[in-house]
């Protein structure tokens, strides 16, 4: 692939350690359009800066958007590596299915990636914790307002120095289950990483947010009843030994960290049940004390404790506030493999130098 590179004429440097989440970018930004005529064309690196774009354009009317999320993780030898980026092309592709947007080849789409973060690598922090978020996004462009499938469309990448995604950092999150809004159905984009699933799920975000949570746990968009997901990332529940954790039924995001979640306790010897898990149940096994532990997990959260769930105004302590042990394991396992300081048998990561 031919990757055209100008770099910025004004250089800046990484600020201190204190990065918060995707508040700073790197210098630069990977950018591509696309046409029906053409394809995919003009794959360029560009210092990063604004992007220049019609008042009509279909993204701004129609939502035709939608995400990634990967970071990139400072090994201890000082190199740096991203952690099964391959899957996040294909989520990606698989969203772009749902939402009549351009794919874009995995072969094509993994050397951008590649090429961009090694031009970018400087960028990857190495503070504890620390990491460069990774943030590829495509959007339709169409300088029309008819409502189709788009003709044109941009593939952007930029890059953040990021820390921690919760303020708290790696400690218990309190999370209130949302009975009122719901985020997504079946049939709907709720398995696709678009912008309008998040734009959806705002206004119960902000609600539990003045009430002093962090953010909701969804239930099922029609009776209401199923456990699905927190506003980004999975859920995973210790109940009486066995691992339990909703089941993909096409509303639920199929988490990256999820599935390695899945597979690294599996090789541990753990029972996981990706199931069906009613609110109901939930809230029998926090009464009678046979729900052990309860984390979330994605890109940003990494693992994240939960130390309390609140369903209609009533509170319930899980694991009495603290971080369980097999939270901690996995966190510790998983983040070990990301940056490289243990082993990584299941060949998940990719060295970018
Ligand atoms: N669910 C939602 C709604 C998310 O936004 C995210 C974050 O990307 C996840 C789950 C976790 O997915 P992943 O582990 O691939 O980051
Ligand atoms: C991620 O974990 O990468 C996400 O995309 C979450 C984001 C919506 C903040």
């Amino acid at each position: 692939m031919n990757i055209r590179v100008e770099n910025t004429q004004h250089p800046s440097s990484m600020p201190g350690s204190e990065f918060g989440f995707g508040r700073i970018f790197s210098d630069h930004m990977f950018m591509m359009d696309y046409n029906a005529n053409e394809g995919w064309h003009d794959a360029r690196i560009v210092p990063f800066g604004r992007l220049s774009i019609h008042p009509a354009s279909t993204v701004l009317h129609y939502g035709a958007e939608i995400f990634e999320g990967l970071k990139a993780y400072r090994r201890p030898d000082g190199g740096v590596q991203l952690f099964r980026p391959i899957e996040n092309i294909r989520r990606m592709n698989d969203s772009a299915e749902r939402l009549c947007l351009p794919q874009i080849p995995e072969d094509e789409a993994m050397e951008i990636l590649t090429t961009f973060i090694s031009h970018e690598k400087e960028w990857t922090p190495s503070a504890p914790g620390t990491t460069l978020y990774i943030r590829p996004f495509l959007f339709g462009n169409d300088e029309s307002l008819g409502v189709h499938a788009v003709k044109n469309a941009t593939f952007v990448i930029i890059a953040s120095p990021t820390g921690s995604y919760y303020k708290e950092g790696f400690k218990p999150v309190r999370i209130m289950i949302e009975d009122e809004d719901v985020r997504a159905v079946r049939g709907g984009t709720g398995y696709a990483k678009c912008g309008g699933n998040y734009a959806a799920s705002t206004r119960a975000g902000e609600r539990a947010e003045q009430m002093g949570y962090s953010q909701v746990l969804w239930l099922d968009g029609v009776e209401r009843k199923y456990i699905e997901e927190v506003g980004a990332m999975n859920v995973m529940f210790k109940i009486n030994g066995e691992i339990v954790t909703p089941k993909l039924t096409g509303s639920i995001l199929p988490g990256i960290t999820r599935k390695s979640c899945i597979e690294l306790l599996r090789s541990k010897g753990y029972k996981v049940s990706e199931r069906l898990l009613s609110l109901q149940e939930l809230v029998s096994a926090m009464t009678d004390g046979t729900l052990e532990e309860a984390w979330g997990c994605g890109t940003a959260a990494v693992v994240s404790p939960i130390g309390e769930l609140c369903y209609k105004d009533i509170k319930y302590a899980i694991n009495g506030g603290k971080i369980g042990e097999l939270t901690q394991s996995l966190y510790d396992t998983l983040t070990g493999i990301q940056f490289g300081r243990s082993e990584d048998p299941f060949g998940w990561t990719v060295r970018i130098d």
